[in-house]
């Protein structure tokens, strides 16, 4: 029988907000059960009410995205690693990673994942310290300037922004919580929002290149597309260029990575009639569908496994996928 802990009710889930300590640490923290599947002759002798509990964690679990060890995820996840043990003892010019590609391809995954391992390693080794911040996750709000970057800082730490707080107050108390509690990765997500090629957008990237001198983590900057930005140009540019490795993420081209996404995908499904291999077999048609897109591919099986619950088909066919309306890229794309 489905089992369901107080923590996967959705009715009694915090609110999750990755820019914020207390969300950022329900991530971490958070281990999804996998529901089982009832034998057959049990499933098909629940009542309507019995189904209906049956069901409601499986809708839940096929709601939840499942994170497929892609080659992204994966390179993210060594690179990162290894640039924080290299940073460990460095006082200056510490070295940072660049995640920059088109919408959709799984950045903030990527990364989350990766803050979210060095985050568990991290409470491994210092297993005994609850005050420890590891990890800073901040996004670049849409015309930010320096205060409004700083702020984001301030208030994923639960720093109150005052009125009268100027820009160097608030940087002081960010700083200054980063050093006490130990923080070692901070990732700036949305970086696209920052142009260099306009006044507002050199002022607040002089304001994150400010905070990473101050404080001695390893800096992430993820976003789309963001050296056409004018992220490497100029002199400004060129210090960037010279200490950040650049990961570049793209759209799956149709080869067998792409078969194996799927596959790991239809794997996670729990549905009581459909046949294992279904999905892997329509490989090409969903790459035509998605145009190699991981979150589309992702948002169709994981809606028509809805559908198929829903509906008590309990399976996916290439019919149901045909009737599932995608995203606007992925339909363009398809077209
Ligand atoms: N490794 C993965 N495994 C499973 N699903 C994934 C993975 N990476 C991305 N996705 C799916 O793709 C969607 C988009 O991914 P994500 O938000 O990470 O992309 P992004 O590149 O940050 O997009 P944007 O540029 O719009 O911020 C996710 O909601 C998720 O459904
Ligand atoms: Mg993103």
């Amino acid at each position: 029988m489905v089992t369901a802990t107080a923590d996967s009710d959705p009715a009694i889930e915090p609110t999750r907000q990755l820019t914020t300590l207390s969300g950022w640490r329900h991530f971490t923290r958070d281990q999804p059960l996998t529901p089982d599947l009832l034998p057959h002759s049990d499933w098909i002798a629940l009542n309507d009410e019995a189904r209906c509990r049956y069901d409601e964690p499986r809708i839940d679990y096929h709601t939840r995205l499942t994170v497929v060890a892609t080659s992204t995820v994966k390179a993210v996840a060594q690179k990162g690693r290894r640039l924080t043990l290299l940073n460990r003892h460095a006082v200056s010019a510490r070295r940072g990673m660049i995640l920059s590609g088109a919408a959709g391809t799984g950045k903030t995954t990527a990364i989350t994942q990766f803050g979210k391992m060095h985050e568990v390693a991290d409470r491994q080794r210092h297993p005994h310290r609850s005050d420890r911040i590891p990890v800073l996750y901040v996004t670049v709000p849409p015309a930010a300037t320096p205060r409004m970057l700083a702020a984001e800082f301030a208030r994923f730490l639960g720093l109150p922004v005052t009125q009268r707080a100027n820009l160097t107050d608030i940087i002081e108390a960010v700083c200054g919580v980063c050093c006490d509690t130990g923080t070692s990765v901070v990732i700036c997500d949305e970086l696209h929002n920052i142009s260099l090629a306009t006044r507002a957008g050199a002022e607040v990237s002089d304001t994150l290149k400010y905070f990473s001198e101050r404080i001695p983590a390893t800096f992430v900057y993820v976003g789309i597309n963001v050296q056409r930005e004018g992220l490497f140009t100029g002199t400004r540019g060129e210090q960037i260029a010279g200490r950040h490795t650049l990961i570049h993420t793209v759209g799956f081209p149709d080869t067998d990575d792409w078969r194996g996404v799927v596959a790991s995908l239809e794997h996670t499904l729990r549905l009581h009639n459909h046949q294992p291999g279904t999905l892997t077999d329509l490989a090409r048609y969903l790459h035509h569908r998605t145009g190699g897109m991981i979150g589309s591919l992702s948002a169709l099986i994981r809606e028509a496994a809805l559908d198929a619950i829903l509906t008590g088909t309990e399976k996916i066919t290439r019919s149901r996928l045909d009737a599932i309306d995608l995203d606007h890229a992925a339909h363009t794309k398809s077209r």
